[in-house]
């Protein structure tokens, strides 16, 4: 079967406050989401990349990443949605005629531009043998469950994971899993949330620390970090 990326990118980066959308921010000289596209262009085992844009930034998107870079996996920029789930719903609405059920899709946050190859093989295989995993990495805190300003629970770290992109599924199972959640009005933060709200199964696999979802100013430190300590 073949293996597809969806990556949503259309979101408005409210948490960093940069007054432009995030994802075009540059890191040393060159836009996160060019880099996050880079790592699935580079990936011999990606047949074909869906990115999700505002819809009014499609032609920038075209110009500024896709032709710039000239990225040749790339299928179509699909119009996002008010949430990411709406977004990602969009991008598989878009791939249905390129996409059998057993295919994979890899579904990435556009702002997660420190993903490896080896990750994105880890979740795909996964993906292959069980049909639907998560990338995701210990949580290094204790968490502590709060209500009115009291704890109220302290769940043991060691059952406690931080999910991460890419998530991946057989095309059929995540497909389906979106239309079951628009049509129950379920709204959730990840995609392996839609297939656990209809009982199904997700694995997780164990991911890297530095695929950080770049989220907050105090992540483009981090960022800039990442990429200094690179050669
Ligand atoms: N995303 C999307 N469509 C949306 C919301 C988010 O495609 N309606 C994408 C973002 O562009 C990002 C990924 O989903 O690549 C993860 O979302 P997040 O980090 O929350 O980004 P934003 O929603 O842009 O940021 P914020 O929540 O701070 O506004
Ligand atoms: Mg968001």
């Amino acid at each position: 079967s073949r293996i597809f990326a969806l990556i949503p990118a259309a979101g408005m980066g409210k948490r960093m406050g940069a007054g432009s959308n995030k994802q075009y921010l540059l890191l040393d000289g060159m836009p996160i989401l060019a880099r996050t596209v880079s790592v699935f262009e580079a990936a011999p085992f990606i047949d074909g990349i869906y990115l999700v844009s505002p819809e009014q930034e499609i032609p920038f998107c075209h110009s500024e990443v896709v032709d710039r870079y000239g990225f040749s996996k790339v299928r179509s920029i699909v119009p996002g949605g008010a949430e990411r789930q709406h977004s990602v719903c969009n991008g598989l609405d878009a791939m249905a005629g390129a996409a059998a059920d057993d295919d994979l899709v890899l579904i990435h946050d556009g702002v997660r531009p420190f993903v490896s190859q080896q990750v994105l093989k880890t979740a795909a295989d996964a993906a292959m043998q069980y049909g639907a995993a998560v990338v995701a990495v210990p949580v290094k805190d204790t968490v502590k469950v709060v209500r009115g300003g009291v704890i109220a629970e302290t769940p043991p770290r060691e059952e406690l994971w931080l999910a991460q992109t890419p998530q991946a599924f057989r095309y059929g199972l995540i497909r389906d899993a979106h239309a079951r959640a628009k049509a129950e009005g379920f709204l959730g933060t990840d995609d392996a949330s839609l297939i656990e709200h209809q009982g199904g199964e997700v694995r997780i696999v164990t991911g890297v620390y530095r695929n950080i979802k770049i989220t907050t100013p105090e992540d483009l430190v981090l960022a800039e970090a990442f990429l200094k300590g690179k050669g």
